[in-house]
């Protein structure tokens, strides 16, 4: 449960309210004007219509990842989606940003440019931090997907103002919590994506919460050669081979199940435009690498899926970006957004392939952050959150 003060907890009318949000959506690559996914904007809906209901004036900032993208196109979505004018006032240090609050009347709204166009908003510049903390009265972080990262407006800011959660971090600290720390048993996790060293945190932790762990994706290749399996061309970190047994050895002490692929789609052609074959883990031929779980394994996960009363799931098990090496990933994904289990997905790369297969709305929880949902299943304290004020 969320233990810290919310938009609930204070008063906001006739408030200039400092609202940061997480609008750093995916854009197309060439305009980058074309939002491709807007369901960042959609979950910050509820916060930004709560405050403008209680007649607040607010002030909306958040980054794009990328320094030099405008935060524009998102202005106009955001419009859209609130049937009200979402007023583009610029980079959040000029004046006419200053003027503009100034006039400001309850129930108005404005979006400022990207935070991370200025160096000091990731250097957590103190300076900066008082000086944004200047333009308002009170400030609301719903910037969930942004909570793991120590910036001037998620941290260095509650230094100078009240400072309080917004719906979308308590929803998100909610359902992730309950899944993981109260679940409904038996739990699994399924684990994939590139590499170990990034999962390594997570697995661990999971180890102790869940009642078995199903890997797959990139990083079970460095778990079977670990074992001894000969793995080919698969994606392989050398250096994490120890870390890889010794976690194997750590879920066999702990009597845990933990799952690797037992077959694999295998390829010479990663660009993905060659027939594919099916291979037993172990044997992968040298010049082959493993691109997808295979379909051995495809069923024994499933049938795990069906004996789970809940499923936390992190990272896509195969290169699902490229067709004939998704199958893995849609098998599973259309598997458990069948079943009535309760399913929490986190990790960006999972979340934008189960939106692709248009099964966001059929899971329990859908989270709107990468990493931050990632650090948090770790069990790590994620600054943007500690920060805030305490219930
Ligand atoms: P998430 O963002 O969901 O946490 P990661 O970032 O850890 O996931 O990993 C996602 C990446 O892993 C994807 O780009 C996917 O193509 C890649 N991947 C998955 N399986 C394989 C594989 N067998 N070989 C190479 N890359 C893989
Ligand atoms: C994300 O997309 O995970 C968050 O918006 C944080 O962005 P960042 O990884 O660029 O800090
Ligand atoms: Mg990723």
């Amino acid at each position: 449960m969320l233990n810290k003060k919310t938009v609930r907890d204070i008063e906001v009318n006739s408030k200039k309210v400092l609202l940061r949000c997480d609008l750093n959506v995916p854009l197309d690559k060439d305009t980058k004007s074309i939002i491709l996914s807007d369901k960042r904007i959609v979950e910050s809906l509820k916060t930004i219509n709560y405050l403008l209901s209680a007649g607040a004036k607010v002030i909306i900032c958040s980054h794009m990842s990328n320094r030099t993208t405008s935060l524009k196109p998102v202005s106009i979505r955001l419009s859209e989606l609130l049937n009200k004018n979402v007023e583009f006032c610029g980079d959040i240090l000029s004046d006419e940003v200053s003027e503009k609050i100034k006039m400001m009347q309850n129930g108005d709204v404005i979006l400022l440019e990207n935070l991370r166009m200025h160096a000091e908003e990731e250097a957590n510049d103190i300076e900066f931090a008082k000086k944004i903390a200047s333009l308002a009265d009170v400030y609301v972080n719903d910037a969930f997907g942004t909570t793991h990262r120590a910036h001037a407006s998620i941290v260095g800011v509650t230094e100078f103002l009240p400072a309080v959660s917004g719906f979308l971090i308590e929803k998100e600290i909610d359902a992730l919590d309950h899944s993981i720390n109260n679940p409904k048993r038996p739990i699994i996790a399924i684990i994939g994506g590139a590499k170990v060293s990034t999962k390594i945190g997570v697995i661990t932790t999971l180890m102790d919460k869940v009642d078995a762990i199903l890997i797959g994706g990139a990083m079970a290749y460095t778990f079977i050669k670990s074992k001894g399996g000969k793995i080919g061309k698969s994606l392989c970190e050398d250096d994490k081979l120890d870390i890889a047994s010794e976690i194997l050895k750590k879920a066999e002490e702990k009597n845990i199940k933990l799952l690797l692929p037992v077959d694999n789609i295998i390829t010479t052609d990663l660009s993905g435009s060659s027939d594919t074959q099916v291979c037993d883990s172990n044997n992968i031929p040298e010049d082959y690498s493993g691109v997808d779980i295979g379909p051995k394994t495809i069923e024994i996960y499933k049938k795990e899926i069906g004996n789970a009363a809940t499923v936390v799931w992190n990272g896509p098990l195969g290169i699902f970006e490229i067709e004939r090496f998704s199958n893995g990933t849609k098998e599973i994904a259309n598997t458990i957004a069948n079943s009535n289990i309760i399913s929490i997905i986190g990790g960006g790369d999972v979340v934008a392939a189960v939106e692709e297969l248009g099964l966001d709305s059929k899971m329990t929880h859908v989270s709107t952050g990468g990493g931050a949902s990632l650090e948090f299943m770790e069990g790590k304290e994620l600054p943007g959150i500690k920060s805030l004020q305490d219930k």
